[in-house]
């Protein structure tokens, strides 16, 4: 194994809207280095598809976005943060427009959308349902206009480099080589960590590196019990786990059980626009109450012509699986969708760790509560991606770039032994993780299933010790850590709120308010 150093001004590890729009704030400040462990486009963001909230329709205010929020919330929000999202918002989508974003429209103006929770049409799309791909094509040619921004792609980031309490850079395997990238502020914007459920609509990239890199370094993570479940994925055994998107409700689709009759009704005044938590369990109590694997998404009651203008990618992807959305039900059930929790941050994406800042999905502002509202990703991305990097910068210029002779890597590198996984097997151990994670960790939860959780994960503990550079396990050990996480998080909140829902537990519970915290040399704890 080769190793080398390089030195940055700042780097930013992720390359989806939250990096990439830290990296654009940074460019003009200094070199910045940019990792993606994939190739560029492979990222949550990329894959998003309802589109991205913000007021700036004429039947909107800032006032009510943040109302809507908040209530998604179930008041664990952090309120200045939400503030800070709606009041923000509007002028980074316009500067995002002003880089080249098109967005739907009718005639010469904006198209809004309605999605689940939302009192007003406020979500902006484009191509119908590719909105992340737009986003990410726009923030990617945007960063290349800038000749301070490098990008490596294919860099796996296997942990930092932290100095007398202080981040200074981070270890990269890139190949067969070992990168050791001094910096002075490092900016995690890593995404999130669906992978560890084995059914979730993210991308293989999302195993919540960032969140167990952050952890062994020291780093304060927050609110890791609250895991997004989306109500509608495609459940077909020959299809992937694909994305329905929440605006085909937000448009007049219904739920059926598998008897075909609709049952939202009778779990929500709001029916099929109830908020994702709420429909989610709906859709798993129907499931049960039928003995049926999924429920159905129906449209076909609305104009053919329509769908396939509204949902074209959609409308394809299931025409390739037979499925034909303007004739045919869709079977479908939830999955893991996006963590709430992560690496604790203010609202200027500082962490607990000097030298150490966070944003998007990986990042924990307290934004999203208990239950983020549909859409609200995309634009935290933007705002808090831009926060992060102004506050980095204003850090790097009272430090210097520091190096290390040797890093933790060069140690790892000489302990090296090809033999000591040999007979491990990585995917069966990944398969079973995930597996263990949504039966036990999932949807519904009980002290019963998640001590079963704990027991399973800690079958896997000797894993942690275990010197290793083959990236799937190293991302198998960092799914562990968070899945852990989770567990002991969800374990610690005895009480339901948001996407947190105990069956043991199903009142809030008196700590309810309160937020949950990890740190490495302290367990799980509360806050305050
Ligand atoms: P990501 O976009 O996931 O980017 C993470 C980056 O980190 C990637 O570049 C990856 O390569 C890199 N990375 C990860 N680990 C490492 C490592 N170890 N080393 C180096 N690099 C690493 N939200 C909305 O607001 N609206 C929507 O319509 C919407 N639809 C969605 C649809 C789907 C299918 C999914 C999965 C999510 C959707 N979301 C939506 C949520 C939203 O897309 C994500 O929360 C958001 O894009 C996360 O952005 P991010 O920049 O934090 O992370
Ligand atoms: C969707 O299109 O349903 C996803 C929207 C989101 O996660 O915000």
């Amino acid at each position: 194994m080769i190793t080398s150093v390089q030195k940055a001004d700042f780097l930013v590890v992720g390359g989806g809207v939250a990096g990439l729009r830290a990296a654009i704030e940074l460019a003009s400040k200094g070199s910045v280095i940019v990792l993606t462990k994939g190739k560029p486009t492979e990222s949550s963001t990329e894959y998003a598809q309802g589109g991205v909230a913000v007021a700036l329709s004429d039947e909107d205010k800032v006032g009510i976005h943040y109302e809507d929020t908040i209530k998604a919330g179930d008041g664990l929000c952090n309120e200045e943060g939400v503030r800070i999202l709606v009041e923000e918002g509007p002028e980074r989508i316009l500067e995002l427009i002003s880089w080249g974003a098109e967005f739907d429209k009718e005639g010469s103006r904006l198209s809004f959308a309605r999605e689940a929770a939302h009192s007003r049409k406020r979500i902006l799309h484009s191509k119908g349902d590719s909105t992340g791909r737009e986003i990410e094509r726009v923030l990617i040619s945007k960063a290349r206009s800038f000749s301070s921004i490098t990008r490596y792609d294919f860099a796996f980031t296997v942990d930092l480099i932290v100095s007398n309490g202080r981040c200074i850079g981070a270890s990269v395997l890139r190949g067969n080589e070992v990168i050791n990238i001094f910096a002075k502020a490092v900016i995690l914007a890593t995404g999130g960590a669906g992978q560890i459920f084995s059914r979730t609509t993210n991308p293989s990239i999302a195993t919540g590196d960032g969140m167990a890199i952050a952890y062994r370094a020291g780093a304060l993570l927050a609110d890791m019990e609250f895991m997004q479940f989306h109500p509608t994925t495609l459940y077909y055994p020959a299809a992937p786990q694909f994305l329905l998107s929440e605006a085909m409700r937000g448009e007049g689709a219904l739920l059926r059980n598998i008897n075909k009759k609709r049952f939202m009704p009778e779990y929500h005044e709001m029916a099929e626009l109830a908020s994702r938590d709420t429909v989610a369990r709906a859709i798993v109590s129907e499931m049960i109450r039928t003995k049926a694997r999924h429920v159905y998404l129906d449209l076909t009651h609305l104009d053919k012509g329509f769908i396939k203008k509204r949902f074209p990618m959609i409308y394809s992807t299931c025409l390739r699986f037979d499925i034909d959305i303007t004739e045919d039900l869709i079977p479908v059930s939830p999955a893991a969708h996006y963590i709430m929790g992560g690496v604790r941050t203010n609202l200027d994406g500082q962490t607990s760790l000097k030298g150490l800042y966070a944003a998007g999905e990986v990042a924990c502002t307290g934004v999203h509560g208990a239950n983020r509202l549909a859409s609200n990703s995309l634009l935290e991305g933007l705002v808090y991606g831009a926060r992060t990097g102004m506050r980095a910068v204003k850090y790097a210029g009272r430090v210097k770039i520091e190096t290390l002779a040797k890093s933790s890597m060069e140690k790892l590198n000489r302990e090296l032994s090809s033999d000591s996984l040999k007979k491990f097997d990585i995917e069966k151990t990944r398969s079973l993780l995930r597996r263990v994670m949504w039966s036990k960790t999932g949807i519904i939860r009980c002290k019963k299933s998640l001590d079963s959780a704990k027991k399973r994960l800690s079958e896997w503990d000797f894993l942690k010790s275990l010197p290793s550079l083959d990236r799937r396990i190293l991302e198998l050990k960092n799914m562990i850590t968070v899945a852990n996480l989770m567990t002991e998080s969800a374990l610690l909140r005895e009480g339901s709120a948001g996407a947190h829902y105990r069956s043991d537990f199903k009142e809030r519970g008196v700590k309810w308010q309160r937020h949950t915290a990890c740190r490495k040399d302290r367990g799980s704890y509360w806050l305050r």
